[in-house]
């Protein structure tokens, strides 16, 4: 692990790993005193993503998990700086691309995902955030109501290595801003980015279908569904249309 030490992005030591199962994984086994770090790997052979499914690993694709110490409290607006700051990074390099953020925090370039998000606890208040980027390819997924895509399929040219010191040098700057100056200036980026904001949404949350008007993020990062004239805040899920 030590010899693929390269050096340091923003307040991360970065190793840059060959073949892993899954960087959420390897983070996991790095010793705490090694943290915070972020763990890159050119192969991903398990990877994971929400609700149980796989990440699939596709040559010339990005695979990364960081740490990164969030309060419980915090979670959920660290959960929309983080989807926020990849959007802005895609957003960065392709000014004329619609980039679009579909709750909680999936990157969908012309209604295809291009990136997935996985949080997991690694202990107390210390998240892996891992996160893949479809750089090259896209994989072909069953039984998903959407499709996948990826930056090259939309003419947007980046290698693994320069797009995770971009988004990790996004993410210092909107963290700085969040605790700078509070949640209200990232929620409104947030929802100028926001797909399917204003239509009827349906939420999955394990065994749990709610379905309602998405009307906006509050205070907490949390998505506000009108259903029956009653606002429901939501926590978790996934989002259908
Ligand atoms: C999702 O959209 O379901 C989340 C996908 C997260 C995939 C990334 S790739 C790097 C990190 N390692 C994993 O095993 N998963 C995340």
């Amino acid at each position: 692990m030590f010899s693929s030490y390269k050096n340091k992005i923003a307040e991360w030591d970065w190793y840059d790993l060959k073949q892993v199962s899954s960087t959420n994984d390897s983070i996991k086994e790095l010793n705490k005193d090694k943290l915070p770090a972020v763990i890159s790997a050119k192969e991903q052979t398990g990877g994971r993503g929400r609700c149980g499914r796989k990440w699939y690993g596709l040559d010339g694709n990005l695979y990364f998990t960081f740490s990164l110490k969030i309060a419980r409290q915090e979670l959920s607006r660290y959960v929309c700086i983080i989807g926020l700051s990849l959007a802005k990074t895609i957003k960065n390099i392709a000014p004329f691309i619609d980039v679009k953020i579909k709750w909680p925090n999936d990157i969908f370039l012309n209604d295809k995902k291009v990136t997935g998000i996985l949080i997991e606890n690694i202990a107390d208040d210390i998240w892996a955030v891992g996160i893949g980027v479809n750089i090259k390819a896209s994989p072909e997924i069953k039984d998903m109501p959407y499709k996948a895509t990826s930056l090259k399929e939309n003419g947007i040219t980046s290698e693994r290595s320069v797009f995770l010191r971009q988004y990790l040098e996004q993410l210092t700057l909107d963290i700085k801003e969040y605790q700078e100056q509070g949640f209200t200036y990232i929620r409104e980026q947030w929802l100028q980015m926001a797909l399917n904001l204003g239509k009827e949404v349906t939420i999955k949350n394990g065994d749990t279908e709610k379905t309602g008007q998405f009307l906006t993020l509050d205070e907490n990062g949390y998505l506000i569904l009108k259903r029956e004239d009653k606002e429901e805040r939501i926590i978790a899920g996934d989002l259908f249309i």
